[in-house]
Order: C-alpha cells, then sequence, then structure tokens
C-alpha cells in the first residue's frame, strides 16, 4: 500500500508519522515544493522506526511527482495555514491553484488514486479537486468532519470527565467556524443521550467550542494546529487502505442527498478500498436540516469564487 502527502509541514508530516506507526502502509512518499524539506523529515521519521516499531519506508520529494508513482492514497494538505483571526474561506486566493495543480501532478503518475484534500476552504477545494481532476466522485474525499468530530468528542470528555473514548458523536456540514454542524441530539456517553448528562446551556457551549475548535488553537498557536488533523487523516487513510468500511464525516460530492446537489459538504459516509462505499443519509431533524443546508450555502457562495478565479 502506497500513500502520498504532498505538504511536509505540520499537518501533511503528522499524518505520514501517524500512517507510519500505524504500520499498515509499505511506503508513505513525502513531497514539498522547499528544498530537501520533505527528504529531510522522511529521513527524520524514518530515525523513529526502530522506537515506534514501524517498517513502513518513508521517503521524500522535493516536487518530484515521478517518486509518488503507483500511490493507492493521496493527501493534499499544501498550501498556506490561516493565521490568527483569519478564516478558513480567506485562503482560497492562494491555496486554490496550489491544489488543482497538486492534484494535476498526483493522477498523472497514480491514475487511480484516491484523493484526500486537507487544505483549507477544505469543502471548496474538494469540489476543485472534483471538477479539475473529474476523477469518480468515490475516489475525491474532503477532511474536516472527521477532525471536527474529534473536536466534539474532546468538549463532550471534558464535560463528562470521561475518557473520549467511552464518546460517541459526529459533526456534519461545512469545515468552516460558522457552517459546521455538531449533531448534540445523537451524541451518547456509552449509549447514554448527552442531553440526559448535561444541560442545554452547556449543551450549546460545547456546541460553539466544537465550531471554533480550530481558530481558538490558531490564536493560542499562532498558526493552524497539526496533531489532531494529521491524526483525523491517518484514520480515513486507514479506513480505505484496510477496507475497513468505518463510518466518518467526510466531504463528499452530493448529487442529491440531503436535498443538496453539486458541492461537497461534510455527510456521514462509509469509506472502504474503493473510498466512499457509501453516503449514509441519516434522518434529520427539522432544525438539523435548516442548519445544513445554510451551511450549504455559505460552502456554495465559496465555491463561486473558483469559477471568478476561472479556474475550471
Ligand atoms: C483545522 O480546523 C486545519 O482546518 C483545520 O484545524
Amino acid at each position: 500500500m502506497k500513500i502520498t502527502v504532498v505538504g511536509a509541514g505540520a499537518v501533511g508530516a503528522s499524518c505520514a508519522e501517524y500512517i507510519a506507526i500505524k504500520n499498515f502502509a509499505s511506503e508513505v512518499v513525502l513531497v514539498d515544493i522547499k528544498e530537501n524539506f520533505a527528504e529531510g523529515k522522511a529521513m527524520d521519521l524514518m530515525q523513529t522506526a526502530s522506537l515506534n516499531g514501524f517498517d513502513t519506508k518513508i521517503i521524500g520529494s522535493t516536487n518530484d511527482y515521478s517518486k509518488t508513482a503507483g500511490s493507492d492514497i493521496a493527501v493534499i494538505t499544501s498550501g498556506i495555514p490561516r493565521k490568527p483571526g483569519m478564516t478558513r474561506e480567506e485562503l482560497i486566493g492562494i491555496n486554490a491553484g496550489i491544489v488543482k495543480s497538486v492534484s494535476t501532478n498526483l493522477i498523472k503518475y497514480s491514475p487511480n488514486v484516491i484523493l484526500i484534500i486537507v487544505s483549507n476552504p477544505m469543502d471548496t477545494m474538494t469540489y476543485l479537486a472534483l471538477k479539475s481532476t473529474k476523477l469518480p466522485k468515490n475516489r475525491i474525499i474532503g477532511m474536516g468532519g472527521a477532525l471536527d468530530s474529534a473536536r466534539f468528542k474532546y468538549r463532550l470528555s471534558e464535560a463528562l470527565g470521561c475518557p473520549a473514548s467511552d464518546i460517541s458523536a459526529m459533526v456534519i456540514g461545512g469545515h468552516s467556524d460558522i457552517g459546521m454542524l455538531p449533531l448534540t441530539r445523537l451524541a451518547t456517553r456509552n449509549s447514554i443521550r448527552v442531553s440526559e448528562l448535561l444541560s442545554h446551556d452547556k449543551i450549546e457551549q460545547i456546541k460553539q467550542d466544537t465550531k471554533v475548535g480550530g481558530a481558538t488553537l490558531t490564536s493560542m498557536l499562532g498558526t493552524s494546529a497539526w496533531y489532531a488533523p494529521g491524526a483525523a487523516v491517518s484514520s480515513l487513510v486507514q479506513s480505505i487502505a484496510c477496507d475497513q468500511h468505518k463510518m466518518f464525516p467526510c466531504s463528499v460530492m452530493l448529487e442529491g442527498e440531503y436535498g443538496l446537489s453539486n458541492l461537497a459538504i461534510g455527510v456521514p459516509v462509509i469509506l472502504g478500498k474503493n473510498g466512499v462505499e457509501k453516503i449514509e443519509e441519516i434522518e434529520l431533524s427539522e432544525e438539523e436540516k435548516s442548519q445544513l443546508s445554510l451551511s450549504a450555502e455559505g460552502v456554495l457562495k465559496t465555491n463561486d469564487i473558483l469559477v471568478d478565479m476561472g479556474l475550471f
């Protein structure tokens, strides 16, 4: 199983490290445009192999996509991260061109690849990759909801004073500070609804803290977070690589599902060897349906910028 990660920055390198430690891939190729940067990160990571007990071979490449040839899965993290006070949407001007050229380079050497998009604004970058590569929609997946759900579980576990592994919770909708939709109605602690364990006000606070989870860390770190994004991506990669058929909220092209079309946005999907094996259409409350459609309006508005940029 060969995995490429484009962008050897904090998110990409964390993703490569978690994939290696999980030891399901034979090879991970880290690509970056900065001379020798990916090669250095790969060498540093390989020097942890005897300590972390993995056999995965990690190599680095300075923008030489021939090294990525035959990749089964490729993760796109390249582009600039946000700075404190920025929205993810403000990154579109720089990141869109990068994502388009990286996607084109990847499929040139790996025509059967499954792409996972991380670069922000992620839902729009996923849409751009779909439109510019014309790959089948089951093979282009945006990672946002898995990260947002992990942050949601963290907030709930903090409030309940329990391990995050006790929590089941999901965030759907756009991967944006205002468009995210934590499904508080469905969240549980070991099958007990959290609405029976926490006050309404506390749950509303957790919902809000989840929505700005990325921005909160960006203000603390001075740049976007990387550990949880890297770990979230590695979970999606593993479900595909090992054909686990796990369910994650991922940004995928909708063609009528949830009453939405012609956009990629976070909904529950099953991930296996074919990428998106199935889009799960779950029952939403009227309030959740209207919040999802509002979130979709925001994503569609950002997608329109791509058209103005003449990117496809
Ligand atoms: C985040 O929410 C980078 O969008 C990513 O941290």
